[in-house]
């Protein structure tokens, strides 16, 4: 069968695309030094593929690790080629029976402004249901992370007592307010500053908030929950752990869902007394998202409900531009975000 190639009307199409590579692996905290922005050619479309015109982005905390050359669940970024990362972007040329042109798609294709695609590696999103960005957000792979966690990983009961970390952060945001949905009696969040844990209180609605940043994290926990705690999502590691394993009630349930506070490798805070945990029968378990991808859609549906009713509300900081992706990637590490980091594209 021959499939035909269809453009957008009047379009110029792009020879070009202007992308973020690796340029130096850092040790520590990165910098915009170890990111160049170059432009290449693109290749030109085989039957079957598609030219993708990426509109969001999304940097991500793990991404840090990628920077490193050392063996982890996901590949290192290469030196000289192109980051990776979720993006969704309007098709342009399309090649591929099945996908027309002017559809949305989501895919692992970010870091750049155009991107020459297989159909398969690509999903169709549905724009009427929400806006494209969410699809990087509450109805992508964060928001799926925190409903995994909740539901699955550290099941929250109605009654619980939950404790968010980052909770200002895209994860935490949407966490906090599912542990709610999901009947917890009180849920307690902490982040970095007075204007996030204002946040919390009054747009995400967390029942308590705690600025980490201002210290004795165990002391503010403790006022918060003087009985303990039942969940505790923990994004952070070291004490932020540590403080939760010591507030944790019998049969305590622990989502180990990230540890941001070490992955610049330079935290000294020590962990957790993991013999507490034994001896409260407390269960702390780890998870990867992509666990979850064969429940992806049937989340969507019901984040998608959730943000229309109001369940869920969300923010998100935005940097325009593909060079600034590299400040907004630098960013999301250091806090410069509430909700969801994003770059805008087109
Ligand atoms: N397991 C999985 O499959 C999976 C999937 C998605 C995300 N994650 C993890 O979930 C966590 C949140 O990810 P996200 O995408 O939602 O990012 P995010 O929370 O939107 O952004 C990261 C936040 O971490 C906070 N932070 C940075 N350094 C910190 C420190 N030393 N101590 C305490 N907080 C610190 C910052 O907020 P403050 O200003 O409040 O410090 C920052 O805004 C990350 O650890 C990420 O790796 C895991």
């Amino acid at each position: 069968m021959s499939i035909q190639t269809t453009t957008t009307a009047n379009v110029v199409l792009p020879q070009t695309t202007r992308e973020i590579q690796l340029a130096a692996r850092p040790t520590g905290a990165p910098t915009a030094a170890h990111f160049a922005l170059v432009e290449r050619p693109l290749a030109e479309l085989a039957d079957g593929q598609i030219l993708v015109r990426n509109t969001w982005m999304s940097v991500d905390p793990y991404m840090r690790g990628r920077m490193d050359d050392r063996p982890s669940y996901i590949a290192p970024f290469q030196l000289g080629e192109a980051l990776e990362g979720s993006a969704v972007g309007e098709v342009i040329v399309s090649r591929a029976d099945g996908i027309a042109v002017g559809s949305t798609v989501s895919h692992f294709a970010g870091w750049r402004e155009y991107a020459v695609l297989d159909a398969a590696a690509v999903t169709p999103i549905d724009t009427t249901l929400a806006a494209a960005h969410h699809y990087l957000g509450a109805l992508g792979t964060t928001g799926l992370t925190a409903y995994a966690a909740l539901t699955d990983v550290a099941r929250v009961n109605p009654g619980d007592t939950v404790f968010i970390s980052a909770a200002a952060g895209a994860v935490g945001s949407v966490a906090g307010q599912l542990a709610k949905a999901f009947g917890a009696a009180k849920v307690i969040g902490s982040a970095g500053g007075p204007a996030k844990t204002r946040l919390l209180l009054d747009e995400f609605g967390f029942d308590a908030a705690i600025d980490y940043r201002a210290g004795d994290l165990a002391g503010q926990l403790a006022a918060a929950a003087p009985a303990g705690i039942d969940v505790y999502l923990d994004s952070v590691g070291g004490e932020h752990l540590r403080v939760a394993v010591e507030a944790i009630r019998p049969k305590g349930r622990i989502a180990l869902v990230g540890a941001i506070s070490g992955y610049n490798g330079d935290s000294a805070e020590p962990g957790p007394d993991l013999f507490k945990a034994a001896t409260r029968e407390v269960s702390l378990r780890g998870m990867l998202v992509n666990s979850y991808f064969p429940i992806f859609g049937e989340y969507i549906g019901k984040a998608a409900d959730w943000l229309a009713d109001g369940t869920i509300r969300t923010t998100e900081t935005v940097y325009e531009g593909l060079e600034q992706a590299p400040a907004a990637f630098l960013g999301v590490l250091s806090g410069a975000n509430t909700g969801k980091m994003l770059v805008r594209l087109g």
